[in-house]
């Protein structure tokens, strides 16, 4: 593990600096294929002289941007020096469930997780944070959260800004609340403070020329839409799963918590200049957390949201003050980046079709939670039985009053329509969380590849984490029909079911022990809907379940003892 401290940028001009700024903090980095991650509690002066109560990585606020290579195996151990329980979750990697960091992968207090994998991921921009059911918002918001930077021979070979702290810095936007003594209040909807890298009012000497801009919008709750304060264009390269085909030019670009946007910003020629990045919030709709109003109208109000001088108005986001430019600059915007190759919407095998809605229905249900499906989440239930190398298109509809961050584990998808129409350009390359506003059916294509059948499921929730802690999550699980096919193989814990293919019109379930340990099957056709389930009264060993209503053809049957299941393909008849 090779590891650089803390940097801060205190290079400045005396011109430029007028009002009264803080350097932006860069964070350090760790690079190789070992990473220590330690989690601890601690104190942070957001404001000087005065100590906030924190959580951090390897530090007291926030943690060390990872870079790792694509194709290496990674070792990470992540020590819980906390007084509780968390996870930490790579957001974006395509890793296995097992891995993957979410709330059953739990780390007590003074315990260590080693997750081991491989880095599968294109060149990008990717996050890490903790995802403890109900306290992932409390401990993202107290501090922990860090980059990933994913770094690829395909990413090498452009002329792109690479250095880290030089030309190349991560920008974490996030809002929180303070009470009186600066201490940060979770949940709140009072979020009024706005710290980039932990820097409240921060400035970057940035020189002139082409610098990159990793931007991850990590706010429990904000929208953002950015711009340069004189309006001029930037370029946007990336989307939250790598680089775009080619650099796209903007003046807007709007970001919701957890997404990631590379941009390029061309500071050629304005040295002794000073440009600011903004949020140009008063443009925004109403029905988006950041607008005038959460909500789609006037009526409908969120407790402790107005009033905030952040809410439907435009505000600083960093002051760039541009000084000399380095030796070897990049000096232009590439024409094209890499091959994005989107699924063709021919290829799905299924749509799955979700609905967000309230809790309570009516003007008052912005104070309340949300629902996927009509269901909350639930820890012991797998919501979709995914097959493996399944090509799927999923639609998702809002019909709530209030836009909502949609994120799912494990992949990374193409947005295919907004209400029928093409997604803006902005999101045409790979991503994991979309914005979907009210009234809006959003449609994107993903596949689930390489990785099933693990103790663990996924999760896919909405990213506004007090929505997330509400319980607007769901799980689900990939599942690998192409083994256990055998006739009488024993699945795990010696489970047998027979006979396979069935040709009558009973199905036998026994469990191997002699013990009765059954306590009940689900039945799901091969797009993972649920076709038929059971629970067994008294715990048994051995059940017949008919199967004579199920149509003929190759389905999965799940075999639950308690927590543990086994998942077995068979062939009616
Ligand atoms: Cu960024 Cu499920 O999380
Ligand atoms: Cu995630
Ligand atoms: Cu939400």
């Amino acid at each position: 593990m090779k590891t650089k401290l803390f940097l801060t940028i205190t290079i400045f001009t005396t011109a430029v600096l007028l009002s009264a700024q803080n350097p932006i903090i860069i964070p350090g980095t760790l690079s190789g294929t070992a990473f220590e991650l330690n989690l601890q509690n601690g104190t942070f002066q957001f404001y000087d002289g005065i100590n906030t109560t924190t959580m951090g990585v390897n530090g007291d606020m926030l943690g060390p941007t990872l870079i790792m290579q694509k194709g290496d195996d990674v070792d990470i151990t992540v020590n819980n020096n906390l007084d509780e329980t968390t996870t930490i979750h790579w957001h974006g990697m395509h890793v296995s469930a097992e891995n993957d960091g979410g709330p059953h992968t739990t780390i007590a207090p003074g315990a260590s997780w080693n997750p081991q994998f491989t880095v599968l991921d294109k060149a990008g921009t990717y996050w890490y944070h903790p995802h403890l059911h109900e306290k992932t918002n409390e401990h993202v918001s107290k501090g922990i959260a860090g980059f990933i930077i994913v770094q690829d021979e395909e990413a090498a070979a452009l002329d792109l800004p690479r250095t880290y702290g030089v030309d190349d810095f991560p920008l974490v936007i996030q809002t929180k609340d303070f009470d009186a003594q600066k201490e940060i209040i979770v949940p709140s909807n009072s979020d009024d403070v706005l710290l980039v890298n932990a820097t409240i009012d921060p400035y970057l000497a940035v020189p002139a020329q082409v610098i990159r801009f990793r931007l991850l919008n990590g706010s429990s709750m904000r929208v953002f839409n950015f711009g340069l304060s004189d309006n001029s264009a930037f370029y946007m390269i990336g989307s939250d799963g790598g680089l775009l085909s080619e650099p796209l030019s903007l003046t807007r670009l709007q970001m919701s918590p957890g997404e990631r946007a590379e941009i390029l910003i061309d500071f050629g020629g304005k040295e002794g200049q000073q440009l600011k990045m903004m949020s140009y919030a008063a443009e925004f709709n109403n029905g988006i957390y950041g607008a005038t109003y959460p909500g789609m109208g006037q009526m409908m109000t969120l407790d402790g949201y107005n009033p905030n001088a952040m809410n439907g108005t435009n505000f600083e986001v960093i002051t760039f003050n541009i000084v000399a430019p380095n030796s070897d600059p990049v000096t232009t915007i590439p024409t094209a980046l890499v091959d994005v190759t989107p699924i063709p919407e021919s290829e799905s095998d299924i749509t799955r079709n979700l609905n967000f809605t309230p809790e309570v229905s009516g003007p008052d249900q912005l104070n309340g939670n949300f629902f996927i499906n009509g269901t909350t989440f639930d820890m012991d239930v797998i919501n979709y039985s995914i097959p493996l190398n399944n090509t799927e298109i999923w639609s998702i509809t809002n019909q709530s009053g209030i836009a909502h961050p949609f994120h799912i584990h494990d992949v990374q998808f193409y947005v295919l329509d907004r209400n029928g129409n093409p997604p803006p350009a902005s999101e045409q390359g790979r991503k994991d969380v979309v914005l979907i506003k009210p009234q809006e059916t959003v449609r994107f294509i993903t596949k689930f590849e390489d990785f099933a059948n693990d103790p663990v499921p996924y999760m896919f929730h909405c990213h506004m984490l007090i929505h997330e802690d509400g319980g607007m999550m769901l799980q689900f699980e990939v599942v690998d029909l192409t083994i256990g096919i055998e006739d009488n193989e024993p699945g795990a814990d010696g489970f047998v079911l027979f006979p396979n293919p069935v040709t009558d019109d009973y199905l036998t379930l026994k469990s191997g022990s002699e013990e009765a340990s059954l306590t009940s099957y689900e039945l799901y056709s091969l797009t993972g809907k649920m076709m038929m389930q059971g629970t067994v009264a008294d715990k048994t060993a051995e059940i017949k379940i008919n199967v004579s209503g199920i149509s003929e053809g190759l389905y999965f049957l799940k075999a639950f003892s308690g927590q543990t299941a086994f998942t077995q393909k068979i062939v009616i008849q």
